[in-house]
């Protein structure tokens, strides 16, 4: 597979290492704004050169588009690399909105291609290991789940992290993963509700999120750009605790269980469980994510069941939701 990246800035960089690792996988061109930029990492990374967005898109050696500017380009840019024919795997969150979403879904339906969200977290074996088990109640039955995503963002006001035009803001940025984990663990939610602090040009810094989901599954989610998280989750069950460090790429994950007879106030000895995912994490997990779009083009599919279109849409449906709630909205 001959990938083209769309961006040269810090997750390009992250994914272009990781598709390294990935035997079929083939790095041919990077396209930049800017010809040194470019150069740059195609002198580092490798592929060829292009000084613009449209001249990598227009490149017959490609036959697959990461897109991996800021989100509130992201219709812009996938829109180019479809319009040229090329398969998209474009950087959560796919848009900035229902809207842009539907509209970038209906070009790629429109001109015949494979689309993908890169929501990567959704194609981790750690957390597929998770969402089959909880489903089998392996680990008992579900109560709570709580997951933390955030760290101190000190960038100027043009960063992307900071800039509304850019699509700044925590929930966007850093909440997607909490909610799509509850998703993918639990199906879709029942009920959400946000609180937030909001930054003098109006993003979300830090939201707090509180959910309902099926089975009487109650969720508390956090997202900041202000400090530093433990970027952990956990699920209470009936029978014990399930803990996963780095949840949204997980090298595994741990259950303690709490057997018949304890109270609050015994220590638990018992021994806990290391639960991994059925196929080896390549790299940081991105390695996966590529291989998962390997998989659809040589299937045909022109969206991933991992990944479905209908998935992203609800996601960014419940987002855009809660960032009205929080008066957020992008223009
Ligand atoms: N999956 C993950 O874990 C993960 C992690 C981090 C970020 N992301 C996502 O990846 C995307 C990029 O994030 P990043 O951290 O790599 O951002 P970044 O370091 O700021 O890089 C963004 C790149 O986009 C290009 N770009 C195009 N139009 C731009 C504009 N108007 N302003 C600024 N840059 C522009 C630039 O590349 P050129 O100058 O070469 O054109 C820039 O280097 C975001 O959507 C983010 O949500 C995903």
């Amino acid at each position: 597979m001959r990938w083209g990246i769309l961006a040269t800035g810090k997750i390009a960089r992250r994914f272009a290492s990781e598709l390294a690792l990935v035997a079929d996988a083939d790095l041919v061109a990077v396209g930049s704004r800017s010809a040194e930029s470019a150069r740059a990492f195609a002198d580092e990374l490798g592929g060829r050169p292009h000084s613009s967005y449209e001249s990598l898109v227009a490149d017959p050696e490609v036959d697959v588009v990461y897109v991996a500017s800021p989100h509130g380009q992201h219709l812009e840019h996938a829109r180019l690399a479809l319009e040229a024919g090329k398969h998209v795997l474009c950087e959560k969150p796919l848009t900035v909105s229902v809207a842009q979403t539907e509209a970038l879904i209906d070009l790629a339906r429109e001109h015949d291609r494979f689309l993908m969200e890169g929501m990567w977290t959704a194609c981790h074996p750690v957390v597929h290991t998770l969402a089959d088990g909880l489903r089998d109640g392996r680990w008992g039955r579900p109560r709570h789940f709580h997951a933390e995503l955030g760290f101190r963002v000190d960038a100027p006001p043009t960063d992307r992290m900071l800039d509304p035009a850019l699509g700044a803001g925590a929930l966007l940025d850093m909440g997607v993963y909490p909610l799509t984990v509850a998703h993918l663990l639990f199906g879709e939610a029942e009920s959400l509700h946000a609180t937030a602090h909001r930054s003098e040009r109006g993003i979300d810094l830090d939201v707090a999120v509180v959910g309902r989901y099926p089975g009487g599954v109650l969720a508390t989610m956090t997202a900041s750009m202000t400090s530093w998280s433990s970027r952990a989750a956990s699920i209470a069950t009936d029978r014990g605790r399930i803990d996963v460090a780095d949840f949204h790429h997980p090298t595994s994950a741990t259950f303690t269980p709490y057997g018949e007879g304890l109270s609050n106030d015994t220590v638990n000895d018992a021994e806990p469980e290391q639960i991994a995912g059925a196929a080896p994490v390549i790299g940081l997990g991105f390695g996966n994510e590529i291989v998962e779009v390997h998989r659809c083009l040589r299937a045909g599919l022109r969206e991933s069941p991992r990944v479905p279109h209908s998935q992203t849409l609800t996601l960014m449906r419940q987002m855009e939701a809660l960032l009205a709630s929080v008066g957020v909205t992008y223009s």
